[in-house]
């Protein structure tokens, strides 16, 4: 495999509801964790994982880990961007193609890490998953009064593992001002092109309790 993928794992959750680290809560009797990692690591592509934990988990998370696959883990930060480049630092020399995966995202196909990472082979130095928008999409003030409604065909949405050569996101990194909520947004900033792939429905987010209860209908539907 020429591939490492970061996982930003250090999430408190909130959205979720009361019940400590996300990426700790249970999903059919497991931790999301385990699951994202069990399919990333199901993927042939790759080489190496690195899983960014709350600071006061990275014991319990290795742990829990070791028997899943092989990876090694990292404290993260206060912000996701953080916990990324935590991560990013820990990557052995080797691979040339770096993906970054939420954990949250725990139903994910190993399939889409295999899209994403032939896209970067292929050429691309920046590579996400997208997904058309259903919903009509409208700008709103803070009273809530609608602004404009949005071209809602232009519109992606856009999901994790997102993959880049490796020197980019380093520079992407170093580079980087106040924290984004995904590491493309780093490298467009750099002026680099971001190519897009077709996403899917199970490497939906795990955010807010209705997700967990979608996945949890998707875990046992066999995904
Ligand atoms: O907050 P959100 O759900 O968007 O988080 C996306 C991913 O980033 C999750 O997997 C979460 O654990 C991770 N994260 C992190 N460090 C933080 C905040 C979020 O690794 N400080």
């Amino acid at each position: 495999g020429d591939v490492a993928v970061l996982v930003p794992a250090a999430g408190a959750g909130v959205r979720l509801g009361p019940g400590g680290p996300k990426a700790l809560r249970l999903l059919g009797g497991e931790p999301l964790l385990v699951h994202v990692v069990r399919r990333i690591a199901a993927a042939p592509s790759v080489h190496t994982v690195v899983v960014a934990a709350p600071a006061t988990e990275v014991d319990a998370v290795r742990q829990l880990l070791t028997p899943v696959a092989p990876v090694l883990v990292v404290a993260g930060g206060a912000e996701r961007q953080a916990s990324v480049a935590n991560a990013l630092a820990a990557v052995p020399s080797g691979p040339d193609i770096v993906l970054v995966h939420d954990a949250a995202r725990a139903l994910t196909p190993p399939a889409l890490v295999e899209a994403v990472a032939a896209a970067v082979r292929a050429g691309h130095d920046a590579v996400i998953p997208v997904l058309p928008v259903s919903d009509t999409i409208k700008q709103v003030d803070a009273a809530g009064v609608v602004l404009a409604t949005v071209d809602r065909s232009a519109l992606r949405a856009v999901q994790t593992p997102q993959g880049f050569r490796r020197e980019v996101l380093a520079a992407a990194h170093a580079a980087a001002g106040d924290p984004l909520t995904d590491d493309a947004g780093l490298v467009e900033q750099q002026g680099v092109p971001v190519f897009c792939v077709p996403g899917s429905e199970y490497a939906l987010k795990v955010t807010r309790p209705f997700d967990l209860t979608l996945a949890e209908h998707l875990l046992a539907a066999g995904h």
